[in-house]
């Protein structure tokens, strides 16, 4: 055990500059490699490291965080996922060892909902099907169905950070926004909640889905829902691939049923860029199709970066797990005065009396304590009137770290 001294992080995969600048403000000695590494060299990367100063790790999509590089890493406080996803890391492992795991699942929100916003305007100008025929040649110039998006509804299925962020915009554009979400969501504007999605589907001009992936909206979006849509309208679908059945969607646009779509997830996605890309939807020149970009900017990239880079620094420096997805979450106060002492411990019935047991024994006073529990994982902070590098704090802090409870014990 010992104090915080400049801790280390490696970081991979080129994670954006503002994450390397968050890091130089708190302090933090950064290492990098440019691509993803295996884990036989993740292993040899994060051990010659120093081991006895907190050991952090920043990885972007391509990088394993097996249980194995957990096991070999012990010295490993937390890694941070400098991007949307969580799946390329071992969650249940990094939990049980008492890893902390952040990333940034809202950073790219504003991009999803322009992107979106330009959809429902490229749609409603047939921008797409008019830009191929001049491309081959034609010169398509006429008014027949193109309209402006003044007035028309947007009918937002999931009214959570993009779309009621959406809803924002697309009110500046003078739309009339319903929206529907299984959760009672304030309506941002003048939006307003419809009381069911047949409701919605039947007044919106533009459909846009931003829903999660989960066991009710995986094929949410099917004939029977497409049926009910107004006639001539749109649908858009920037939110997970298995939300909309696409040979029903193929099936209502040929018919003339709806007037075009705009989709950027689908249920299978090619797994590299370059890779070939097939869909019922190719081919349709009322379709405007695009690879899953609705949240790859370079403003996205440079919020993920600050973000997942702030997030590590918080826990270094206070032990906040906020929007941590492998420990409970607490915002802890920064300390005005003395250290504290972070315990992340399994989640079993004494850990607080044998802690208490410990400072009472060593006659050192609590200023302050909380204790949150997720599941099997607890996290405990006792804050303590004494310097972090008072020999007595350090000793605490290892009578702690040796309660057989215990995963990660610091003092900060
Ligand atoms: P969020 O979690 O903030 O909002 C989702 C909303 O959907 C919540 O309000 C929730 O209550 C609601 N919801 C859940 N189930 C529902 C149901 N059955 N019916 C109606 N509403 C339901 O999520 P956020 O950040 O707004 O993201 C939305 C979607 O966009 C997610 O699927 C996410 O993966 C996807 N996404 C896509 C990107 C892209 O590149 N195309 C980039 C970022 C996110």
């Amino acid at each position: 055990m010992r104090a915080v001294s400049r801790p280390n992080i490696l970081l991979l995969e080129s994670i954006h500059a503002t994450a390397h600048e968050e890091f130089a403000r708190h302090g933090v000695a950064v290492h990098t490699a440019a691509g993803a590494l295996s884990e036989a060299q993740l292993v040899a990367a994060l051990r010659g490291l120093p081991q006895d100063v907190p050991l952090l790790l920043g990885i972007r999509s391509k990088t394993q965080v097996t249980p194995a590089v957990l096991d070999a890493t012990p010295a490993l406080l937390a890694v941070g996922a400098f991007c949307i996803g969580t799946d390329q890391i071992a969650l249940q492992a990094a939990r049980e060892r008492g890893v902390a795991v952040f990333n940034a699942p809202f950073s790219n929100t504003r991009s999803v909902a322009e992107l979106v916003l330009g959809e429902i305007i490229m749609l409603s100008r047939q921008v797409f099907a008019r830009s191929q025929a001049c491309h081959r040649g034609l010169w398509h110039k006429s008014a027949e169905g193109s309209h402006e998006v003044r007035g028309k509804t947007l009918g937002i299925v999931g009214y959570g950070h993009i779309g009621s962020q959406l809803s924002v915009l697309a009110e500046s554009l003078g739309m009339q926004v319903r929206y529907h979400d299984i959760l009672p969501k304030l309506p941002l504007g003048n939006a307003q909640p419809c009381g069911s999605l047949n409701e919605l589907l039947g007044l919106a001009d533009f459909v846009t889905l931003h829903v999660p992936d989960t066991e009710l909206t995986r094929g949410m979006f099917g004939v029977a829902e497409l049926a009910v849509m107004k006639p001539g309208a749109a649908l858009i679908n920037a939110s997970r691939g298995m939300v909309v059945d696409l040979a029903a969607l193929r099936e209502a646009l040929e018919r003339g049923r709806l007037s075009g779509a705009a989709v950027d997830v689908f249920p299978s996605e090619p797994a590299k860029a370059g890779d070939v890309f097939d869909s019922p939807l190719r081919g349709l020149d009322t379709v405007i199709l695009t690879p899953h970009i609705g949240g790859s900017t370079q403003e996205a990239q440079a919020n993920i970066g600050r973000e997942v880079a702030s997030s590590l620094s918080a826990y270094l420096g206070t032990g906040s797990t906020t929007g941590c997805v492998t420990l409970p979450n607490v915002d802890a106060a920064p300390l005005r005065s003395g250290a504290r002492i972070l315990n992340v411990h399994r989640n079993v019935p004494g850990v607080l009396s044998a802690v208490n047991q410990l400072m009472a024994d060593s006659q050192v006073n609590i200023t302050g304590q909380s204790l949150a529990t997720v599941e099997s994982i607890g996290l405990l902070h006792v804050d303590v009137p004494l310097r972090a590098d008072d020999p007595k704090a350090q000793r605490l802090g290892a009578a702690i770290a040796a309660l057989s409870t215990s995963l990660r014990t610091r003092v900060i």
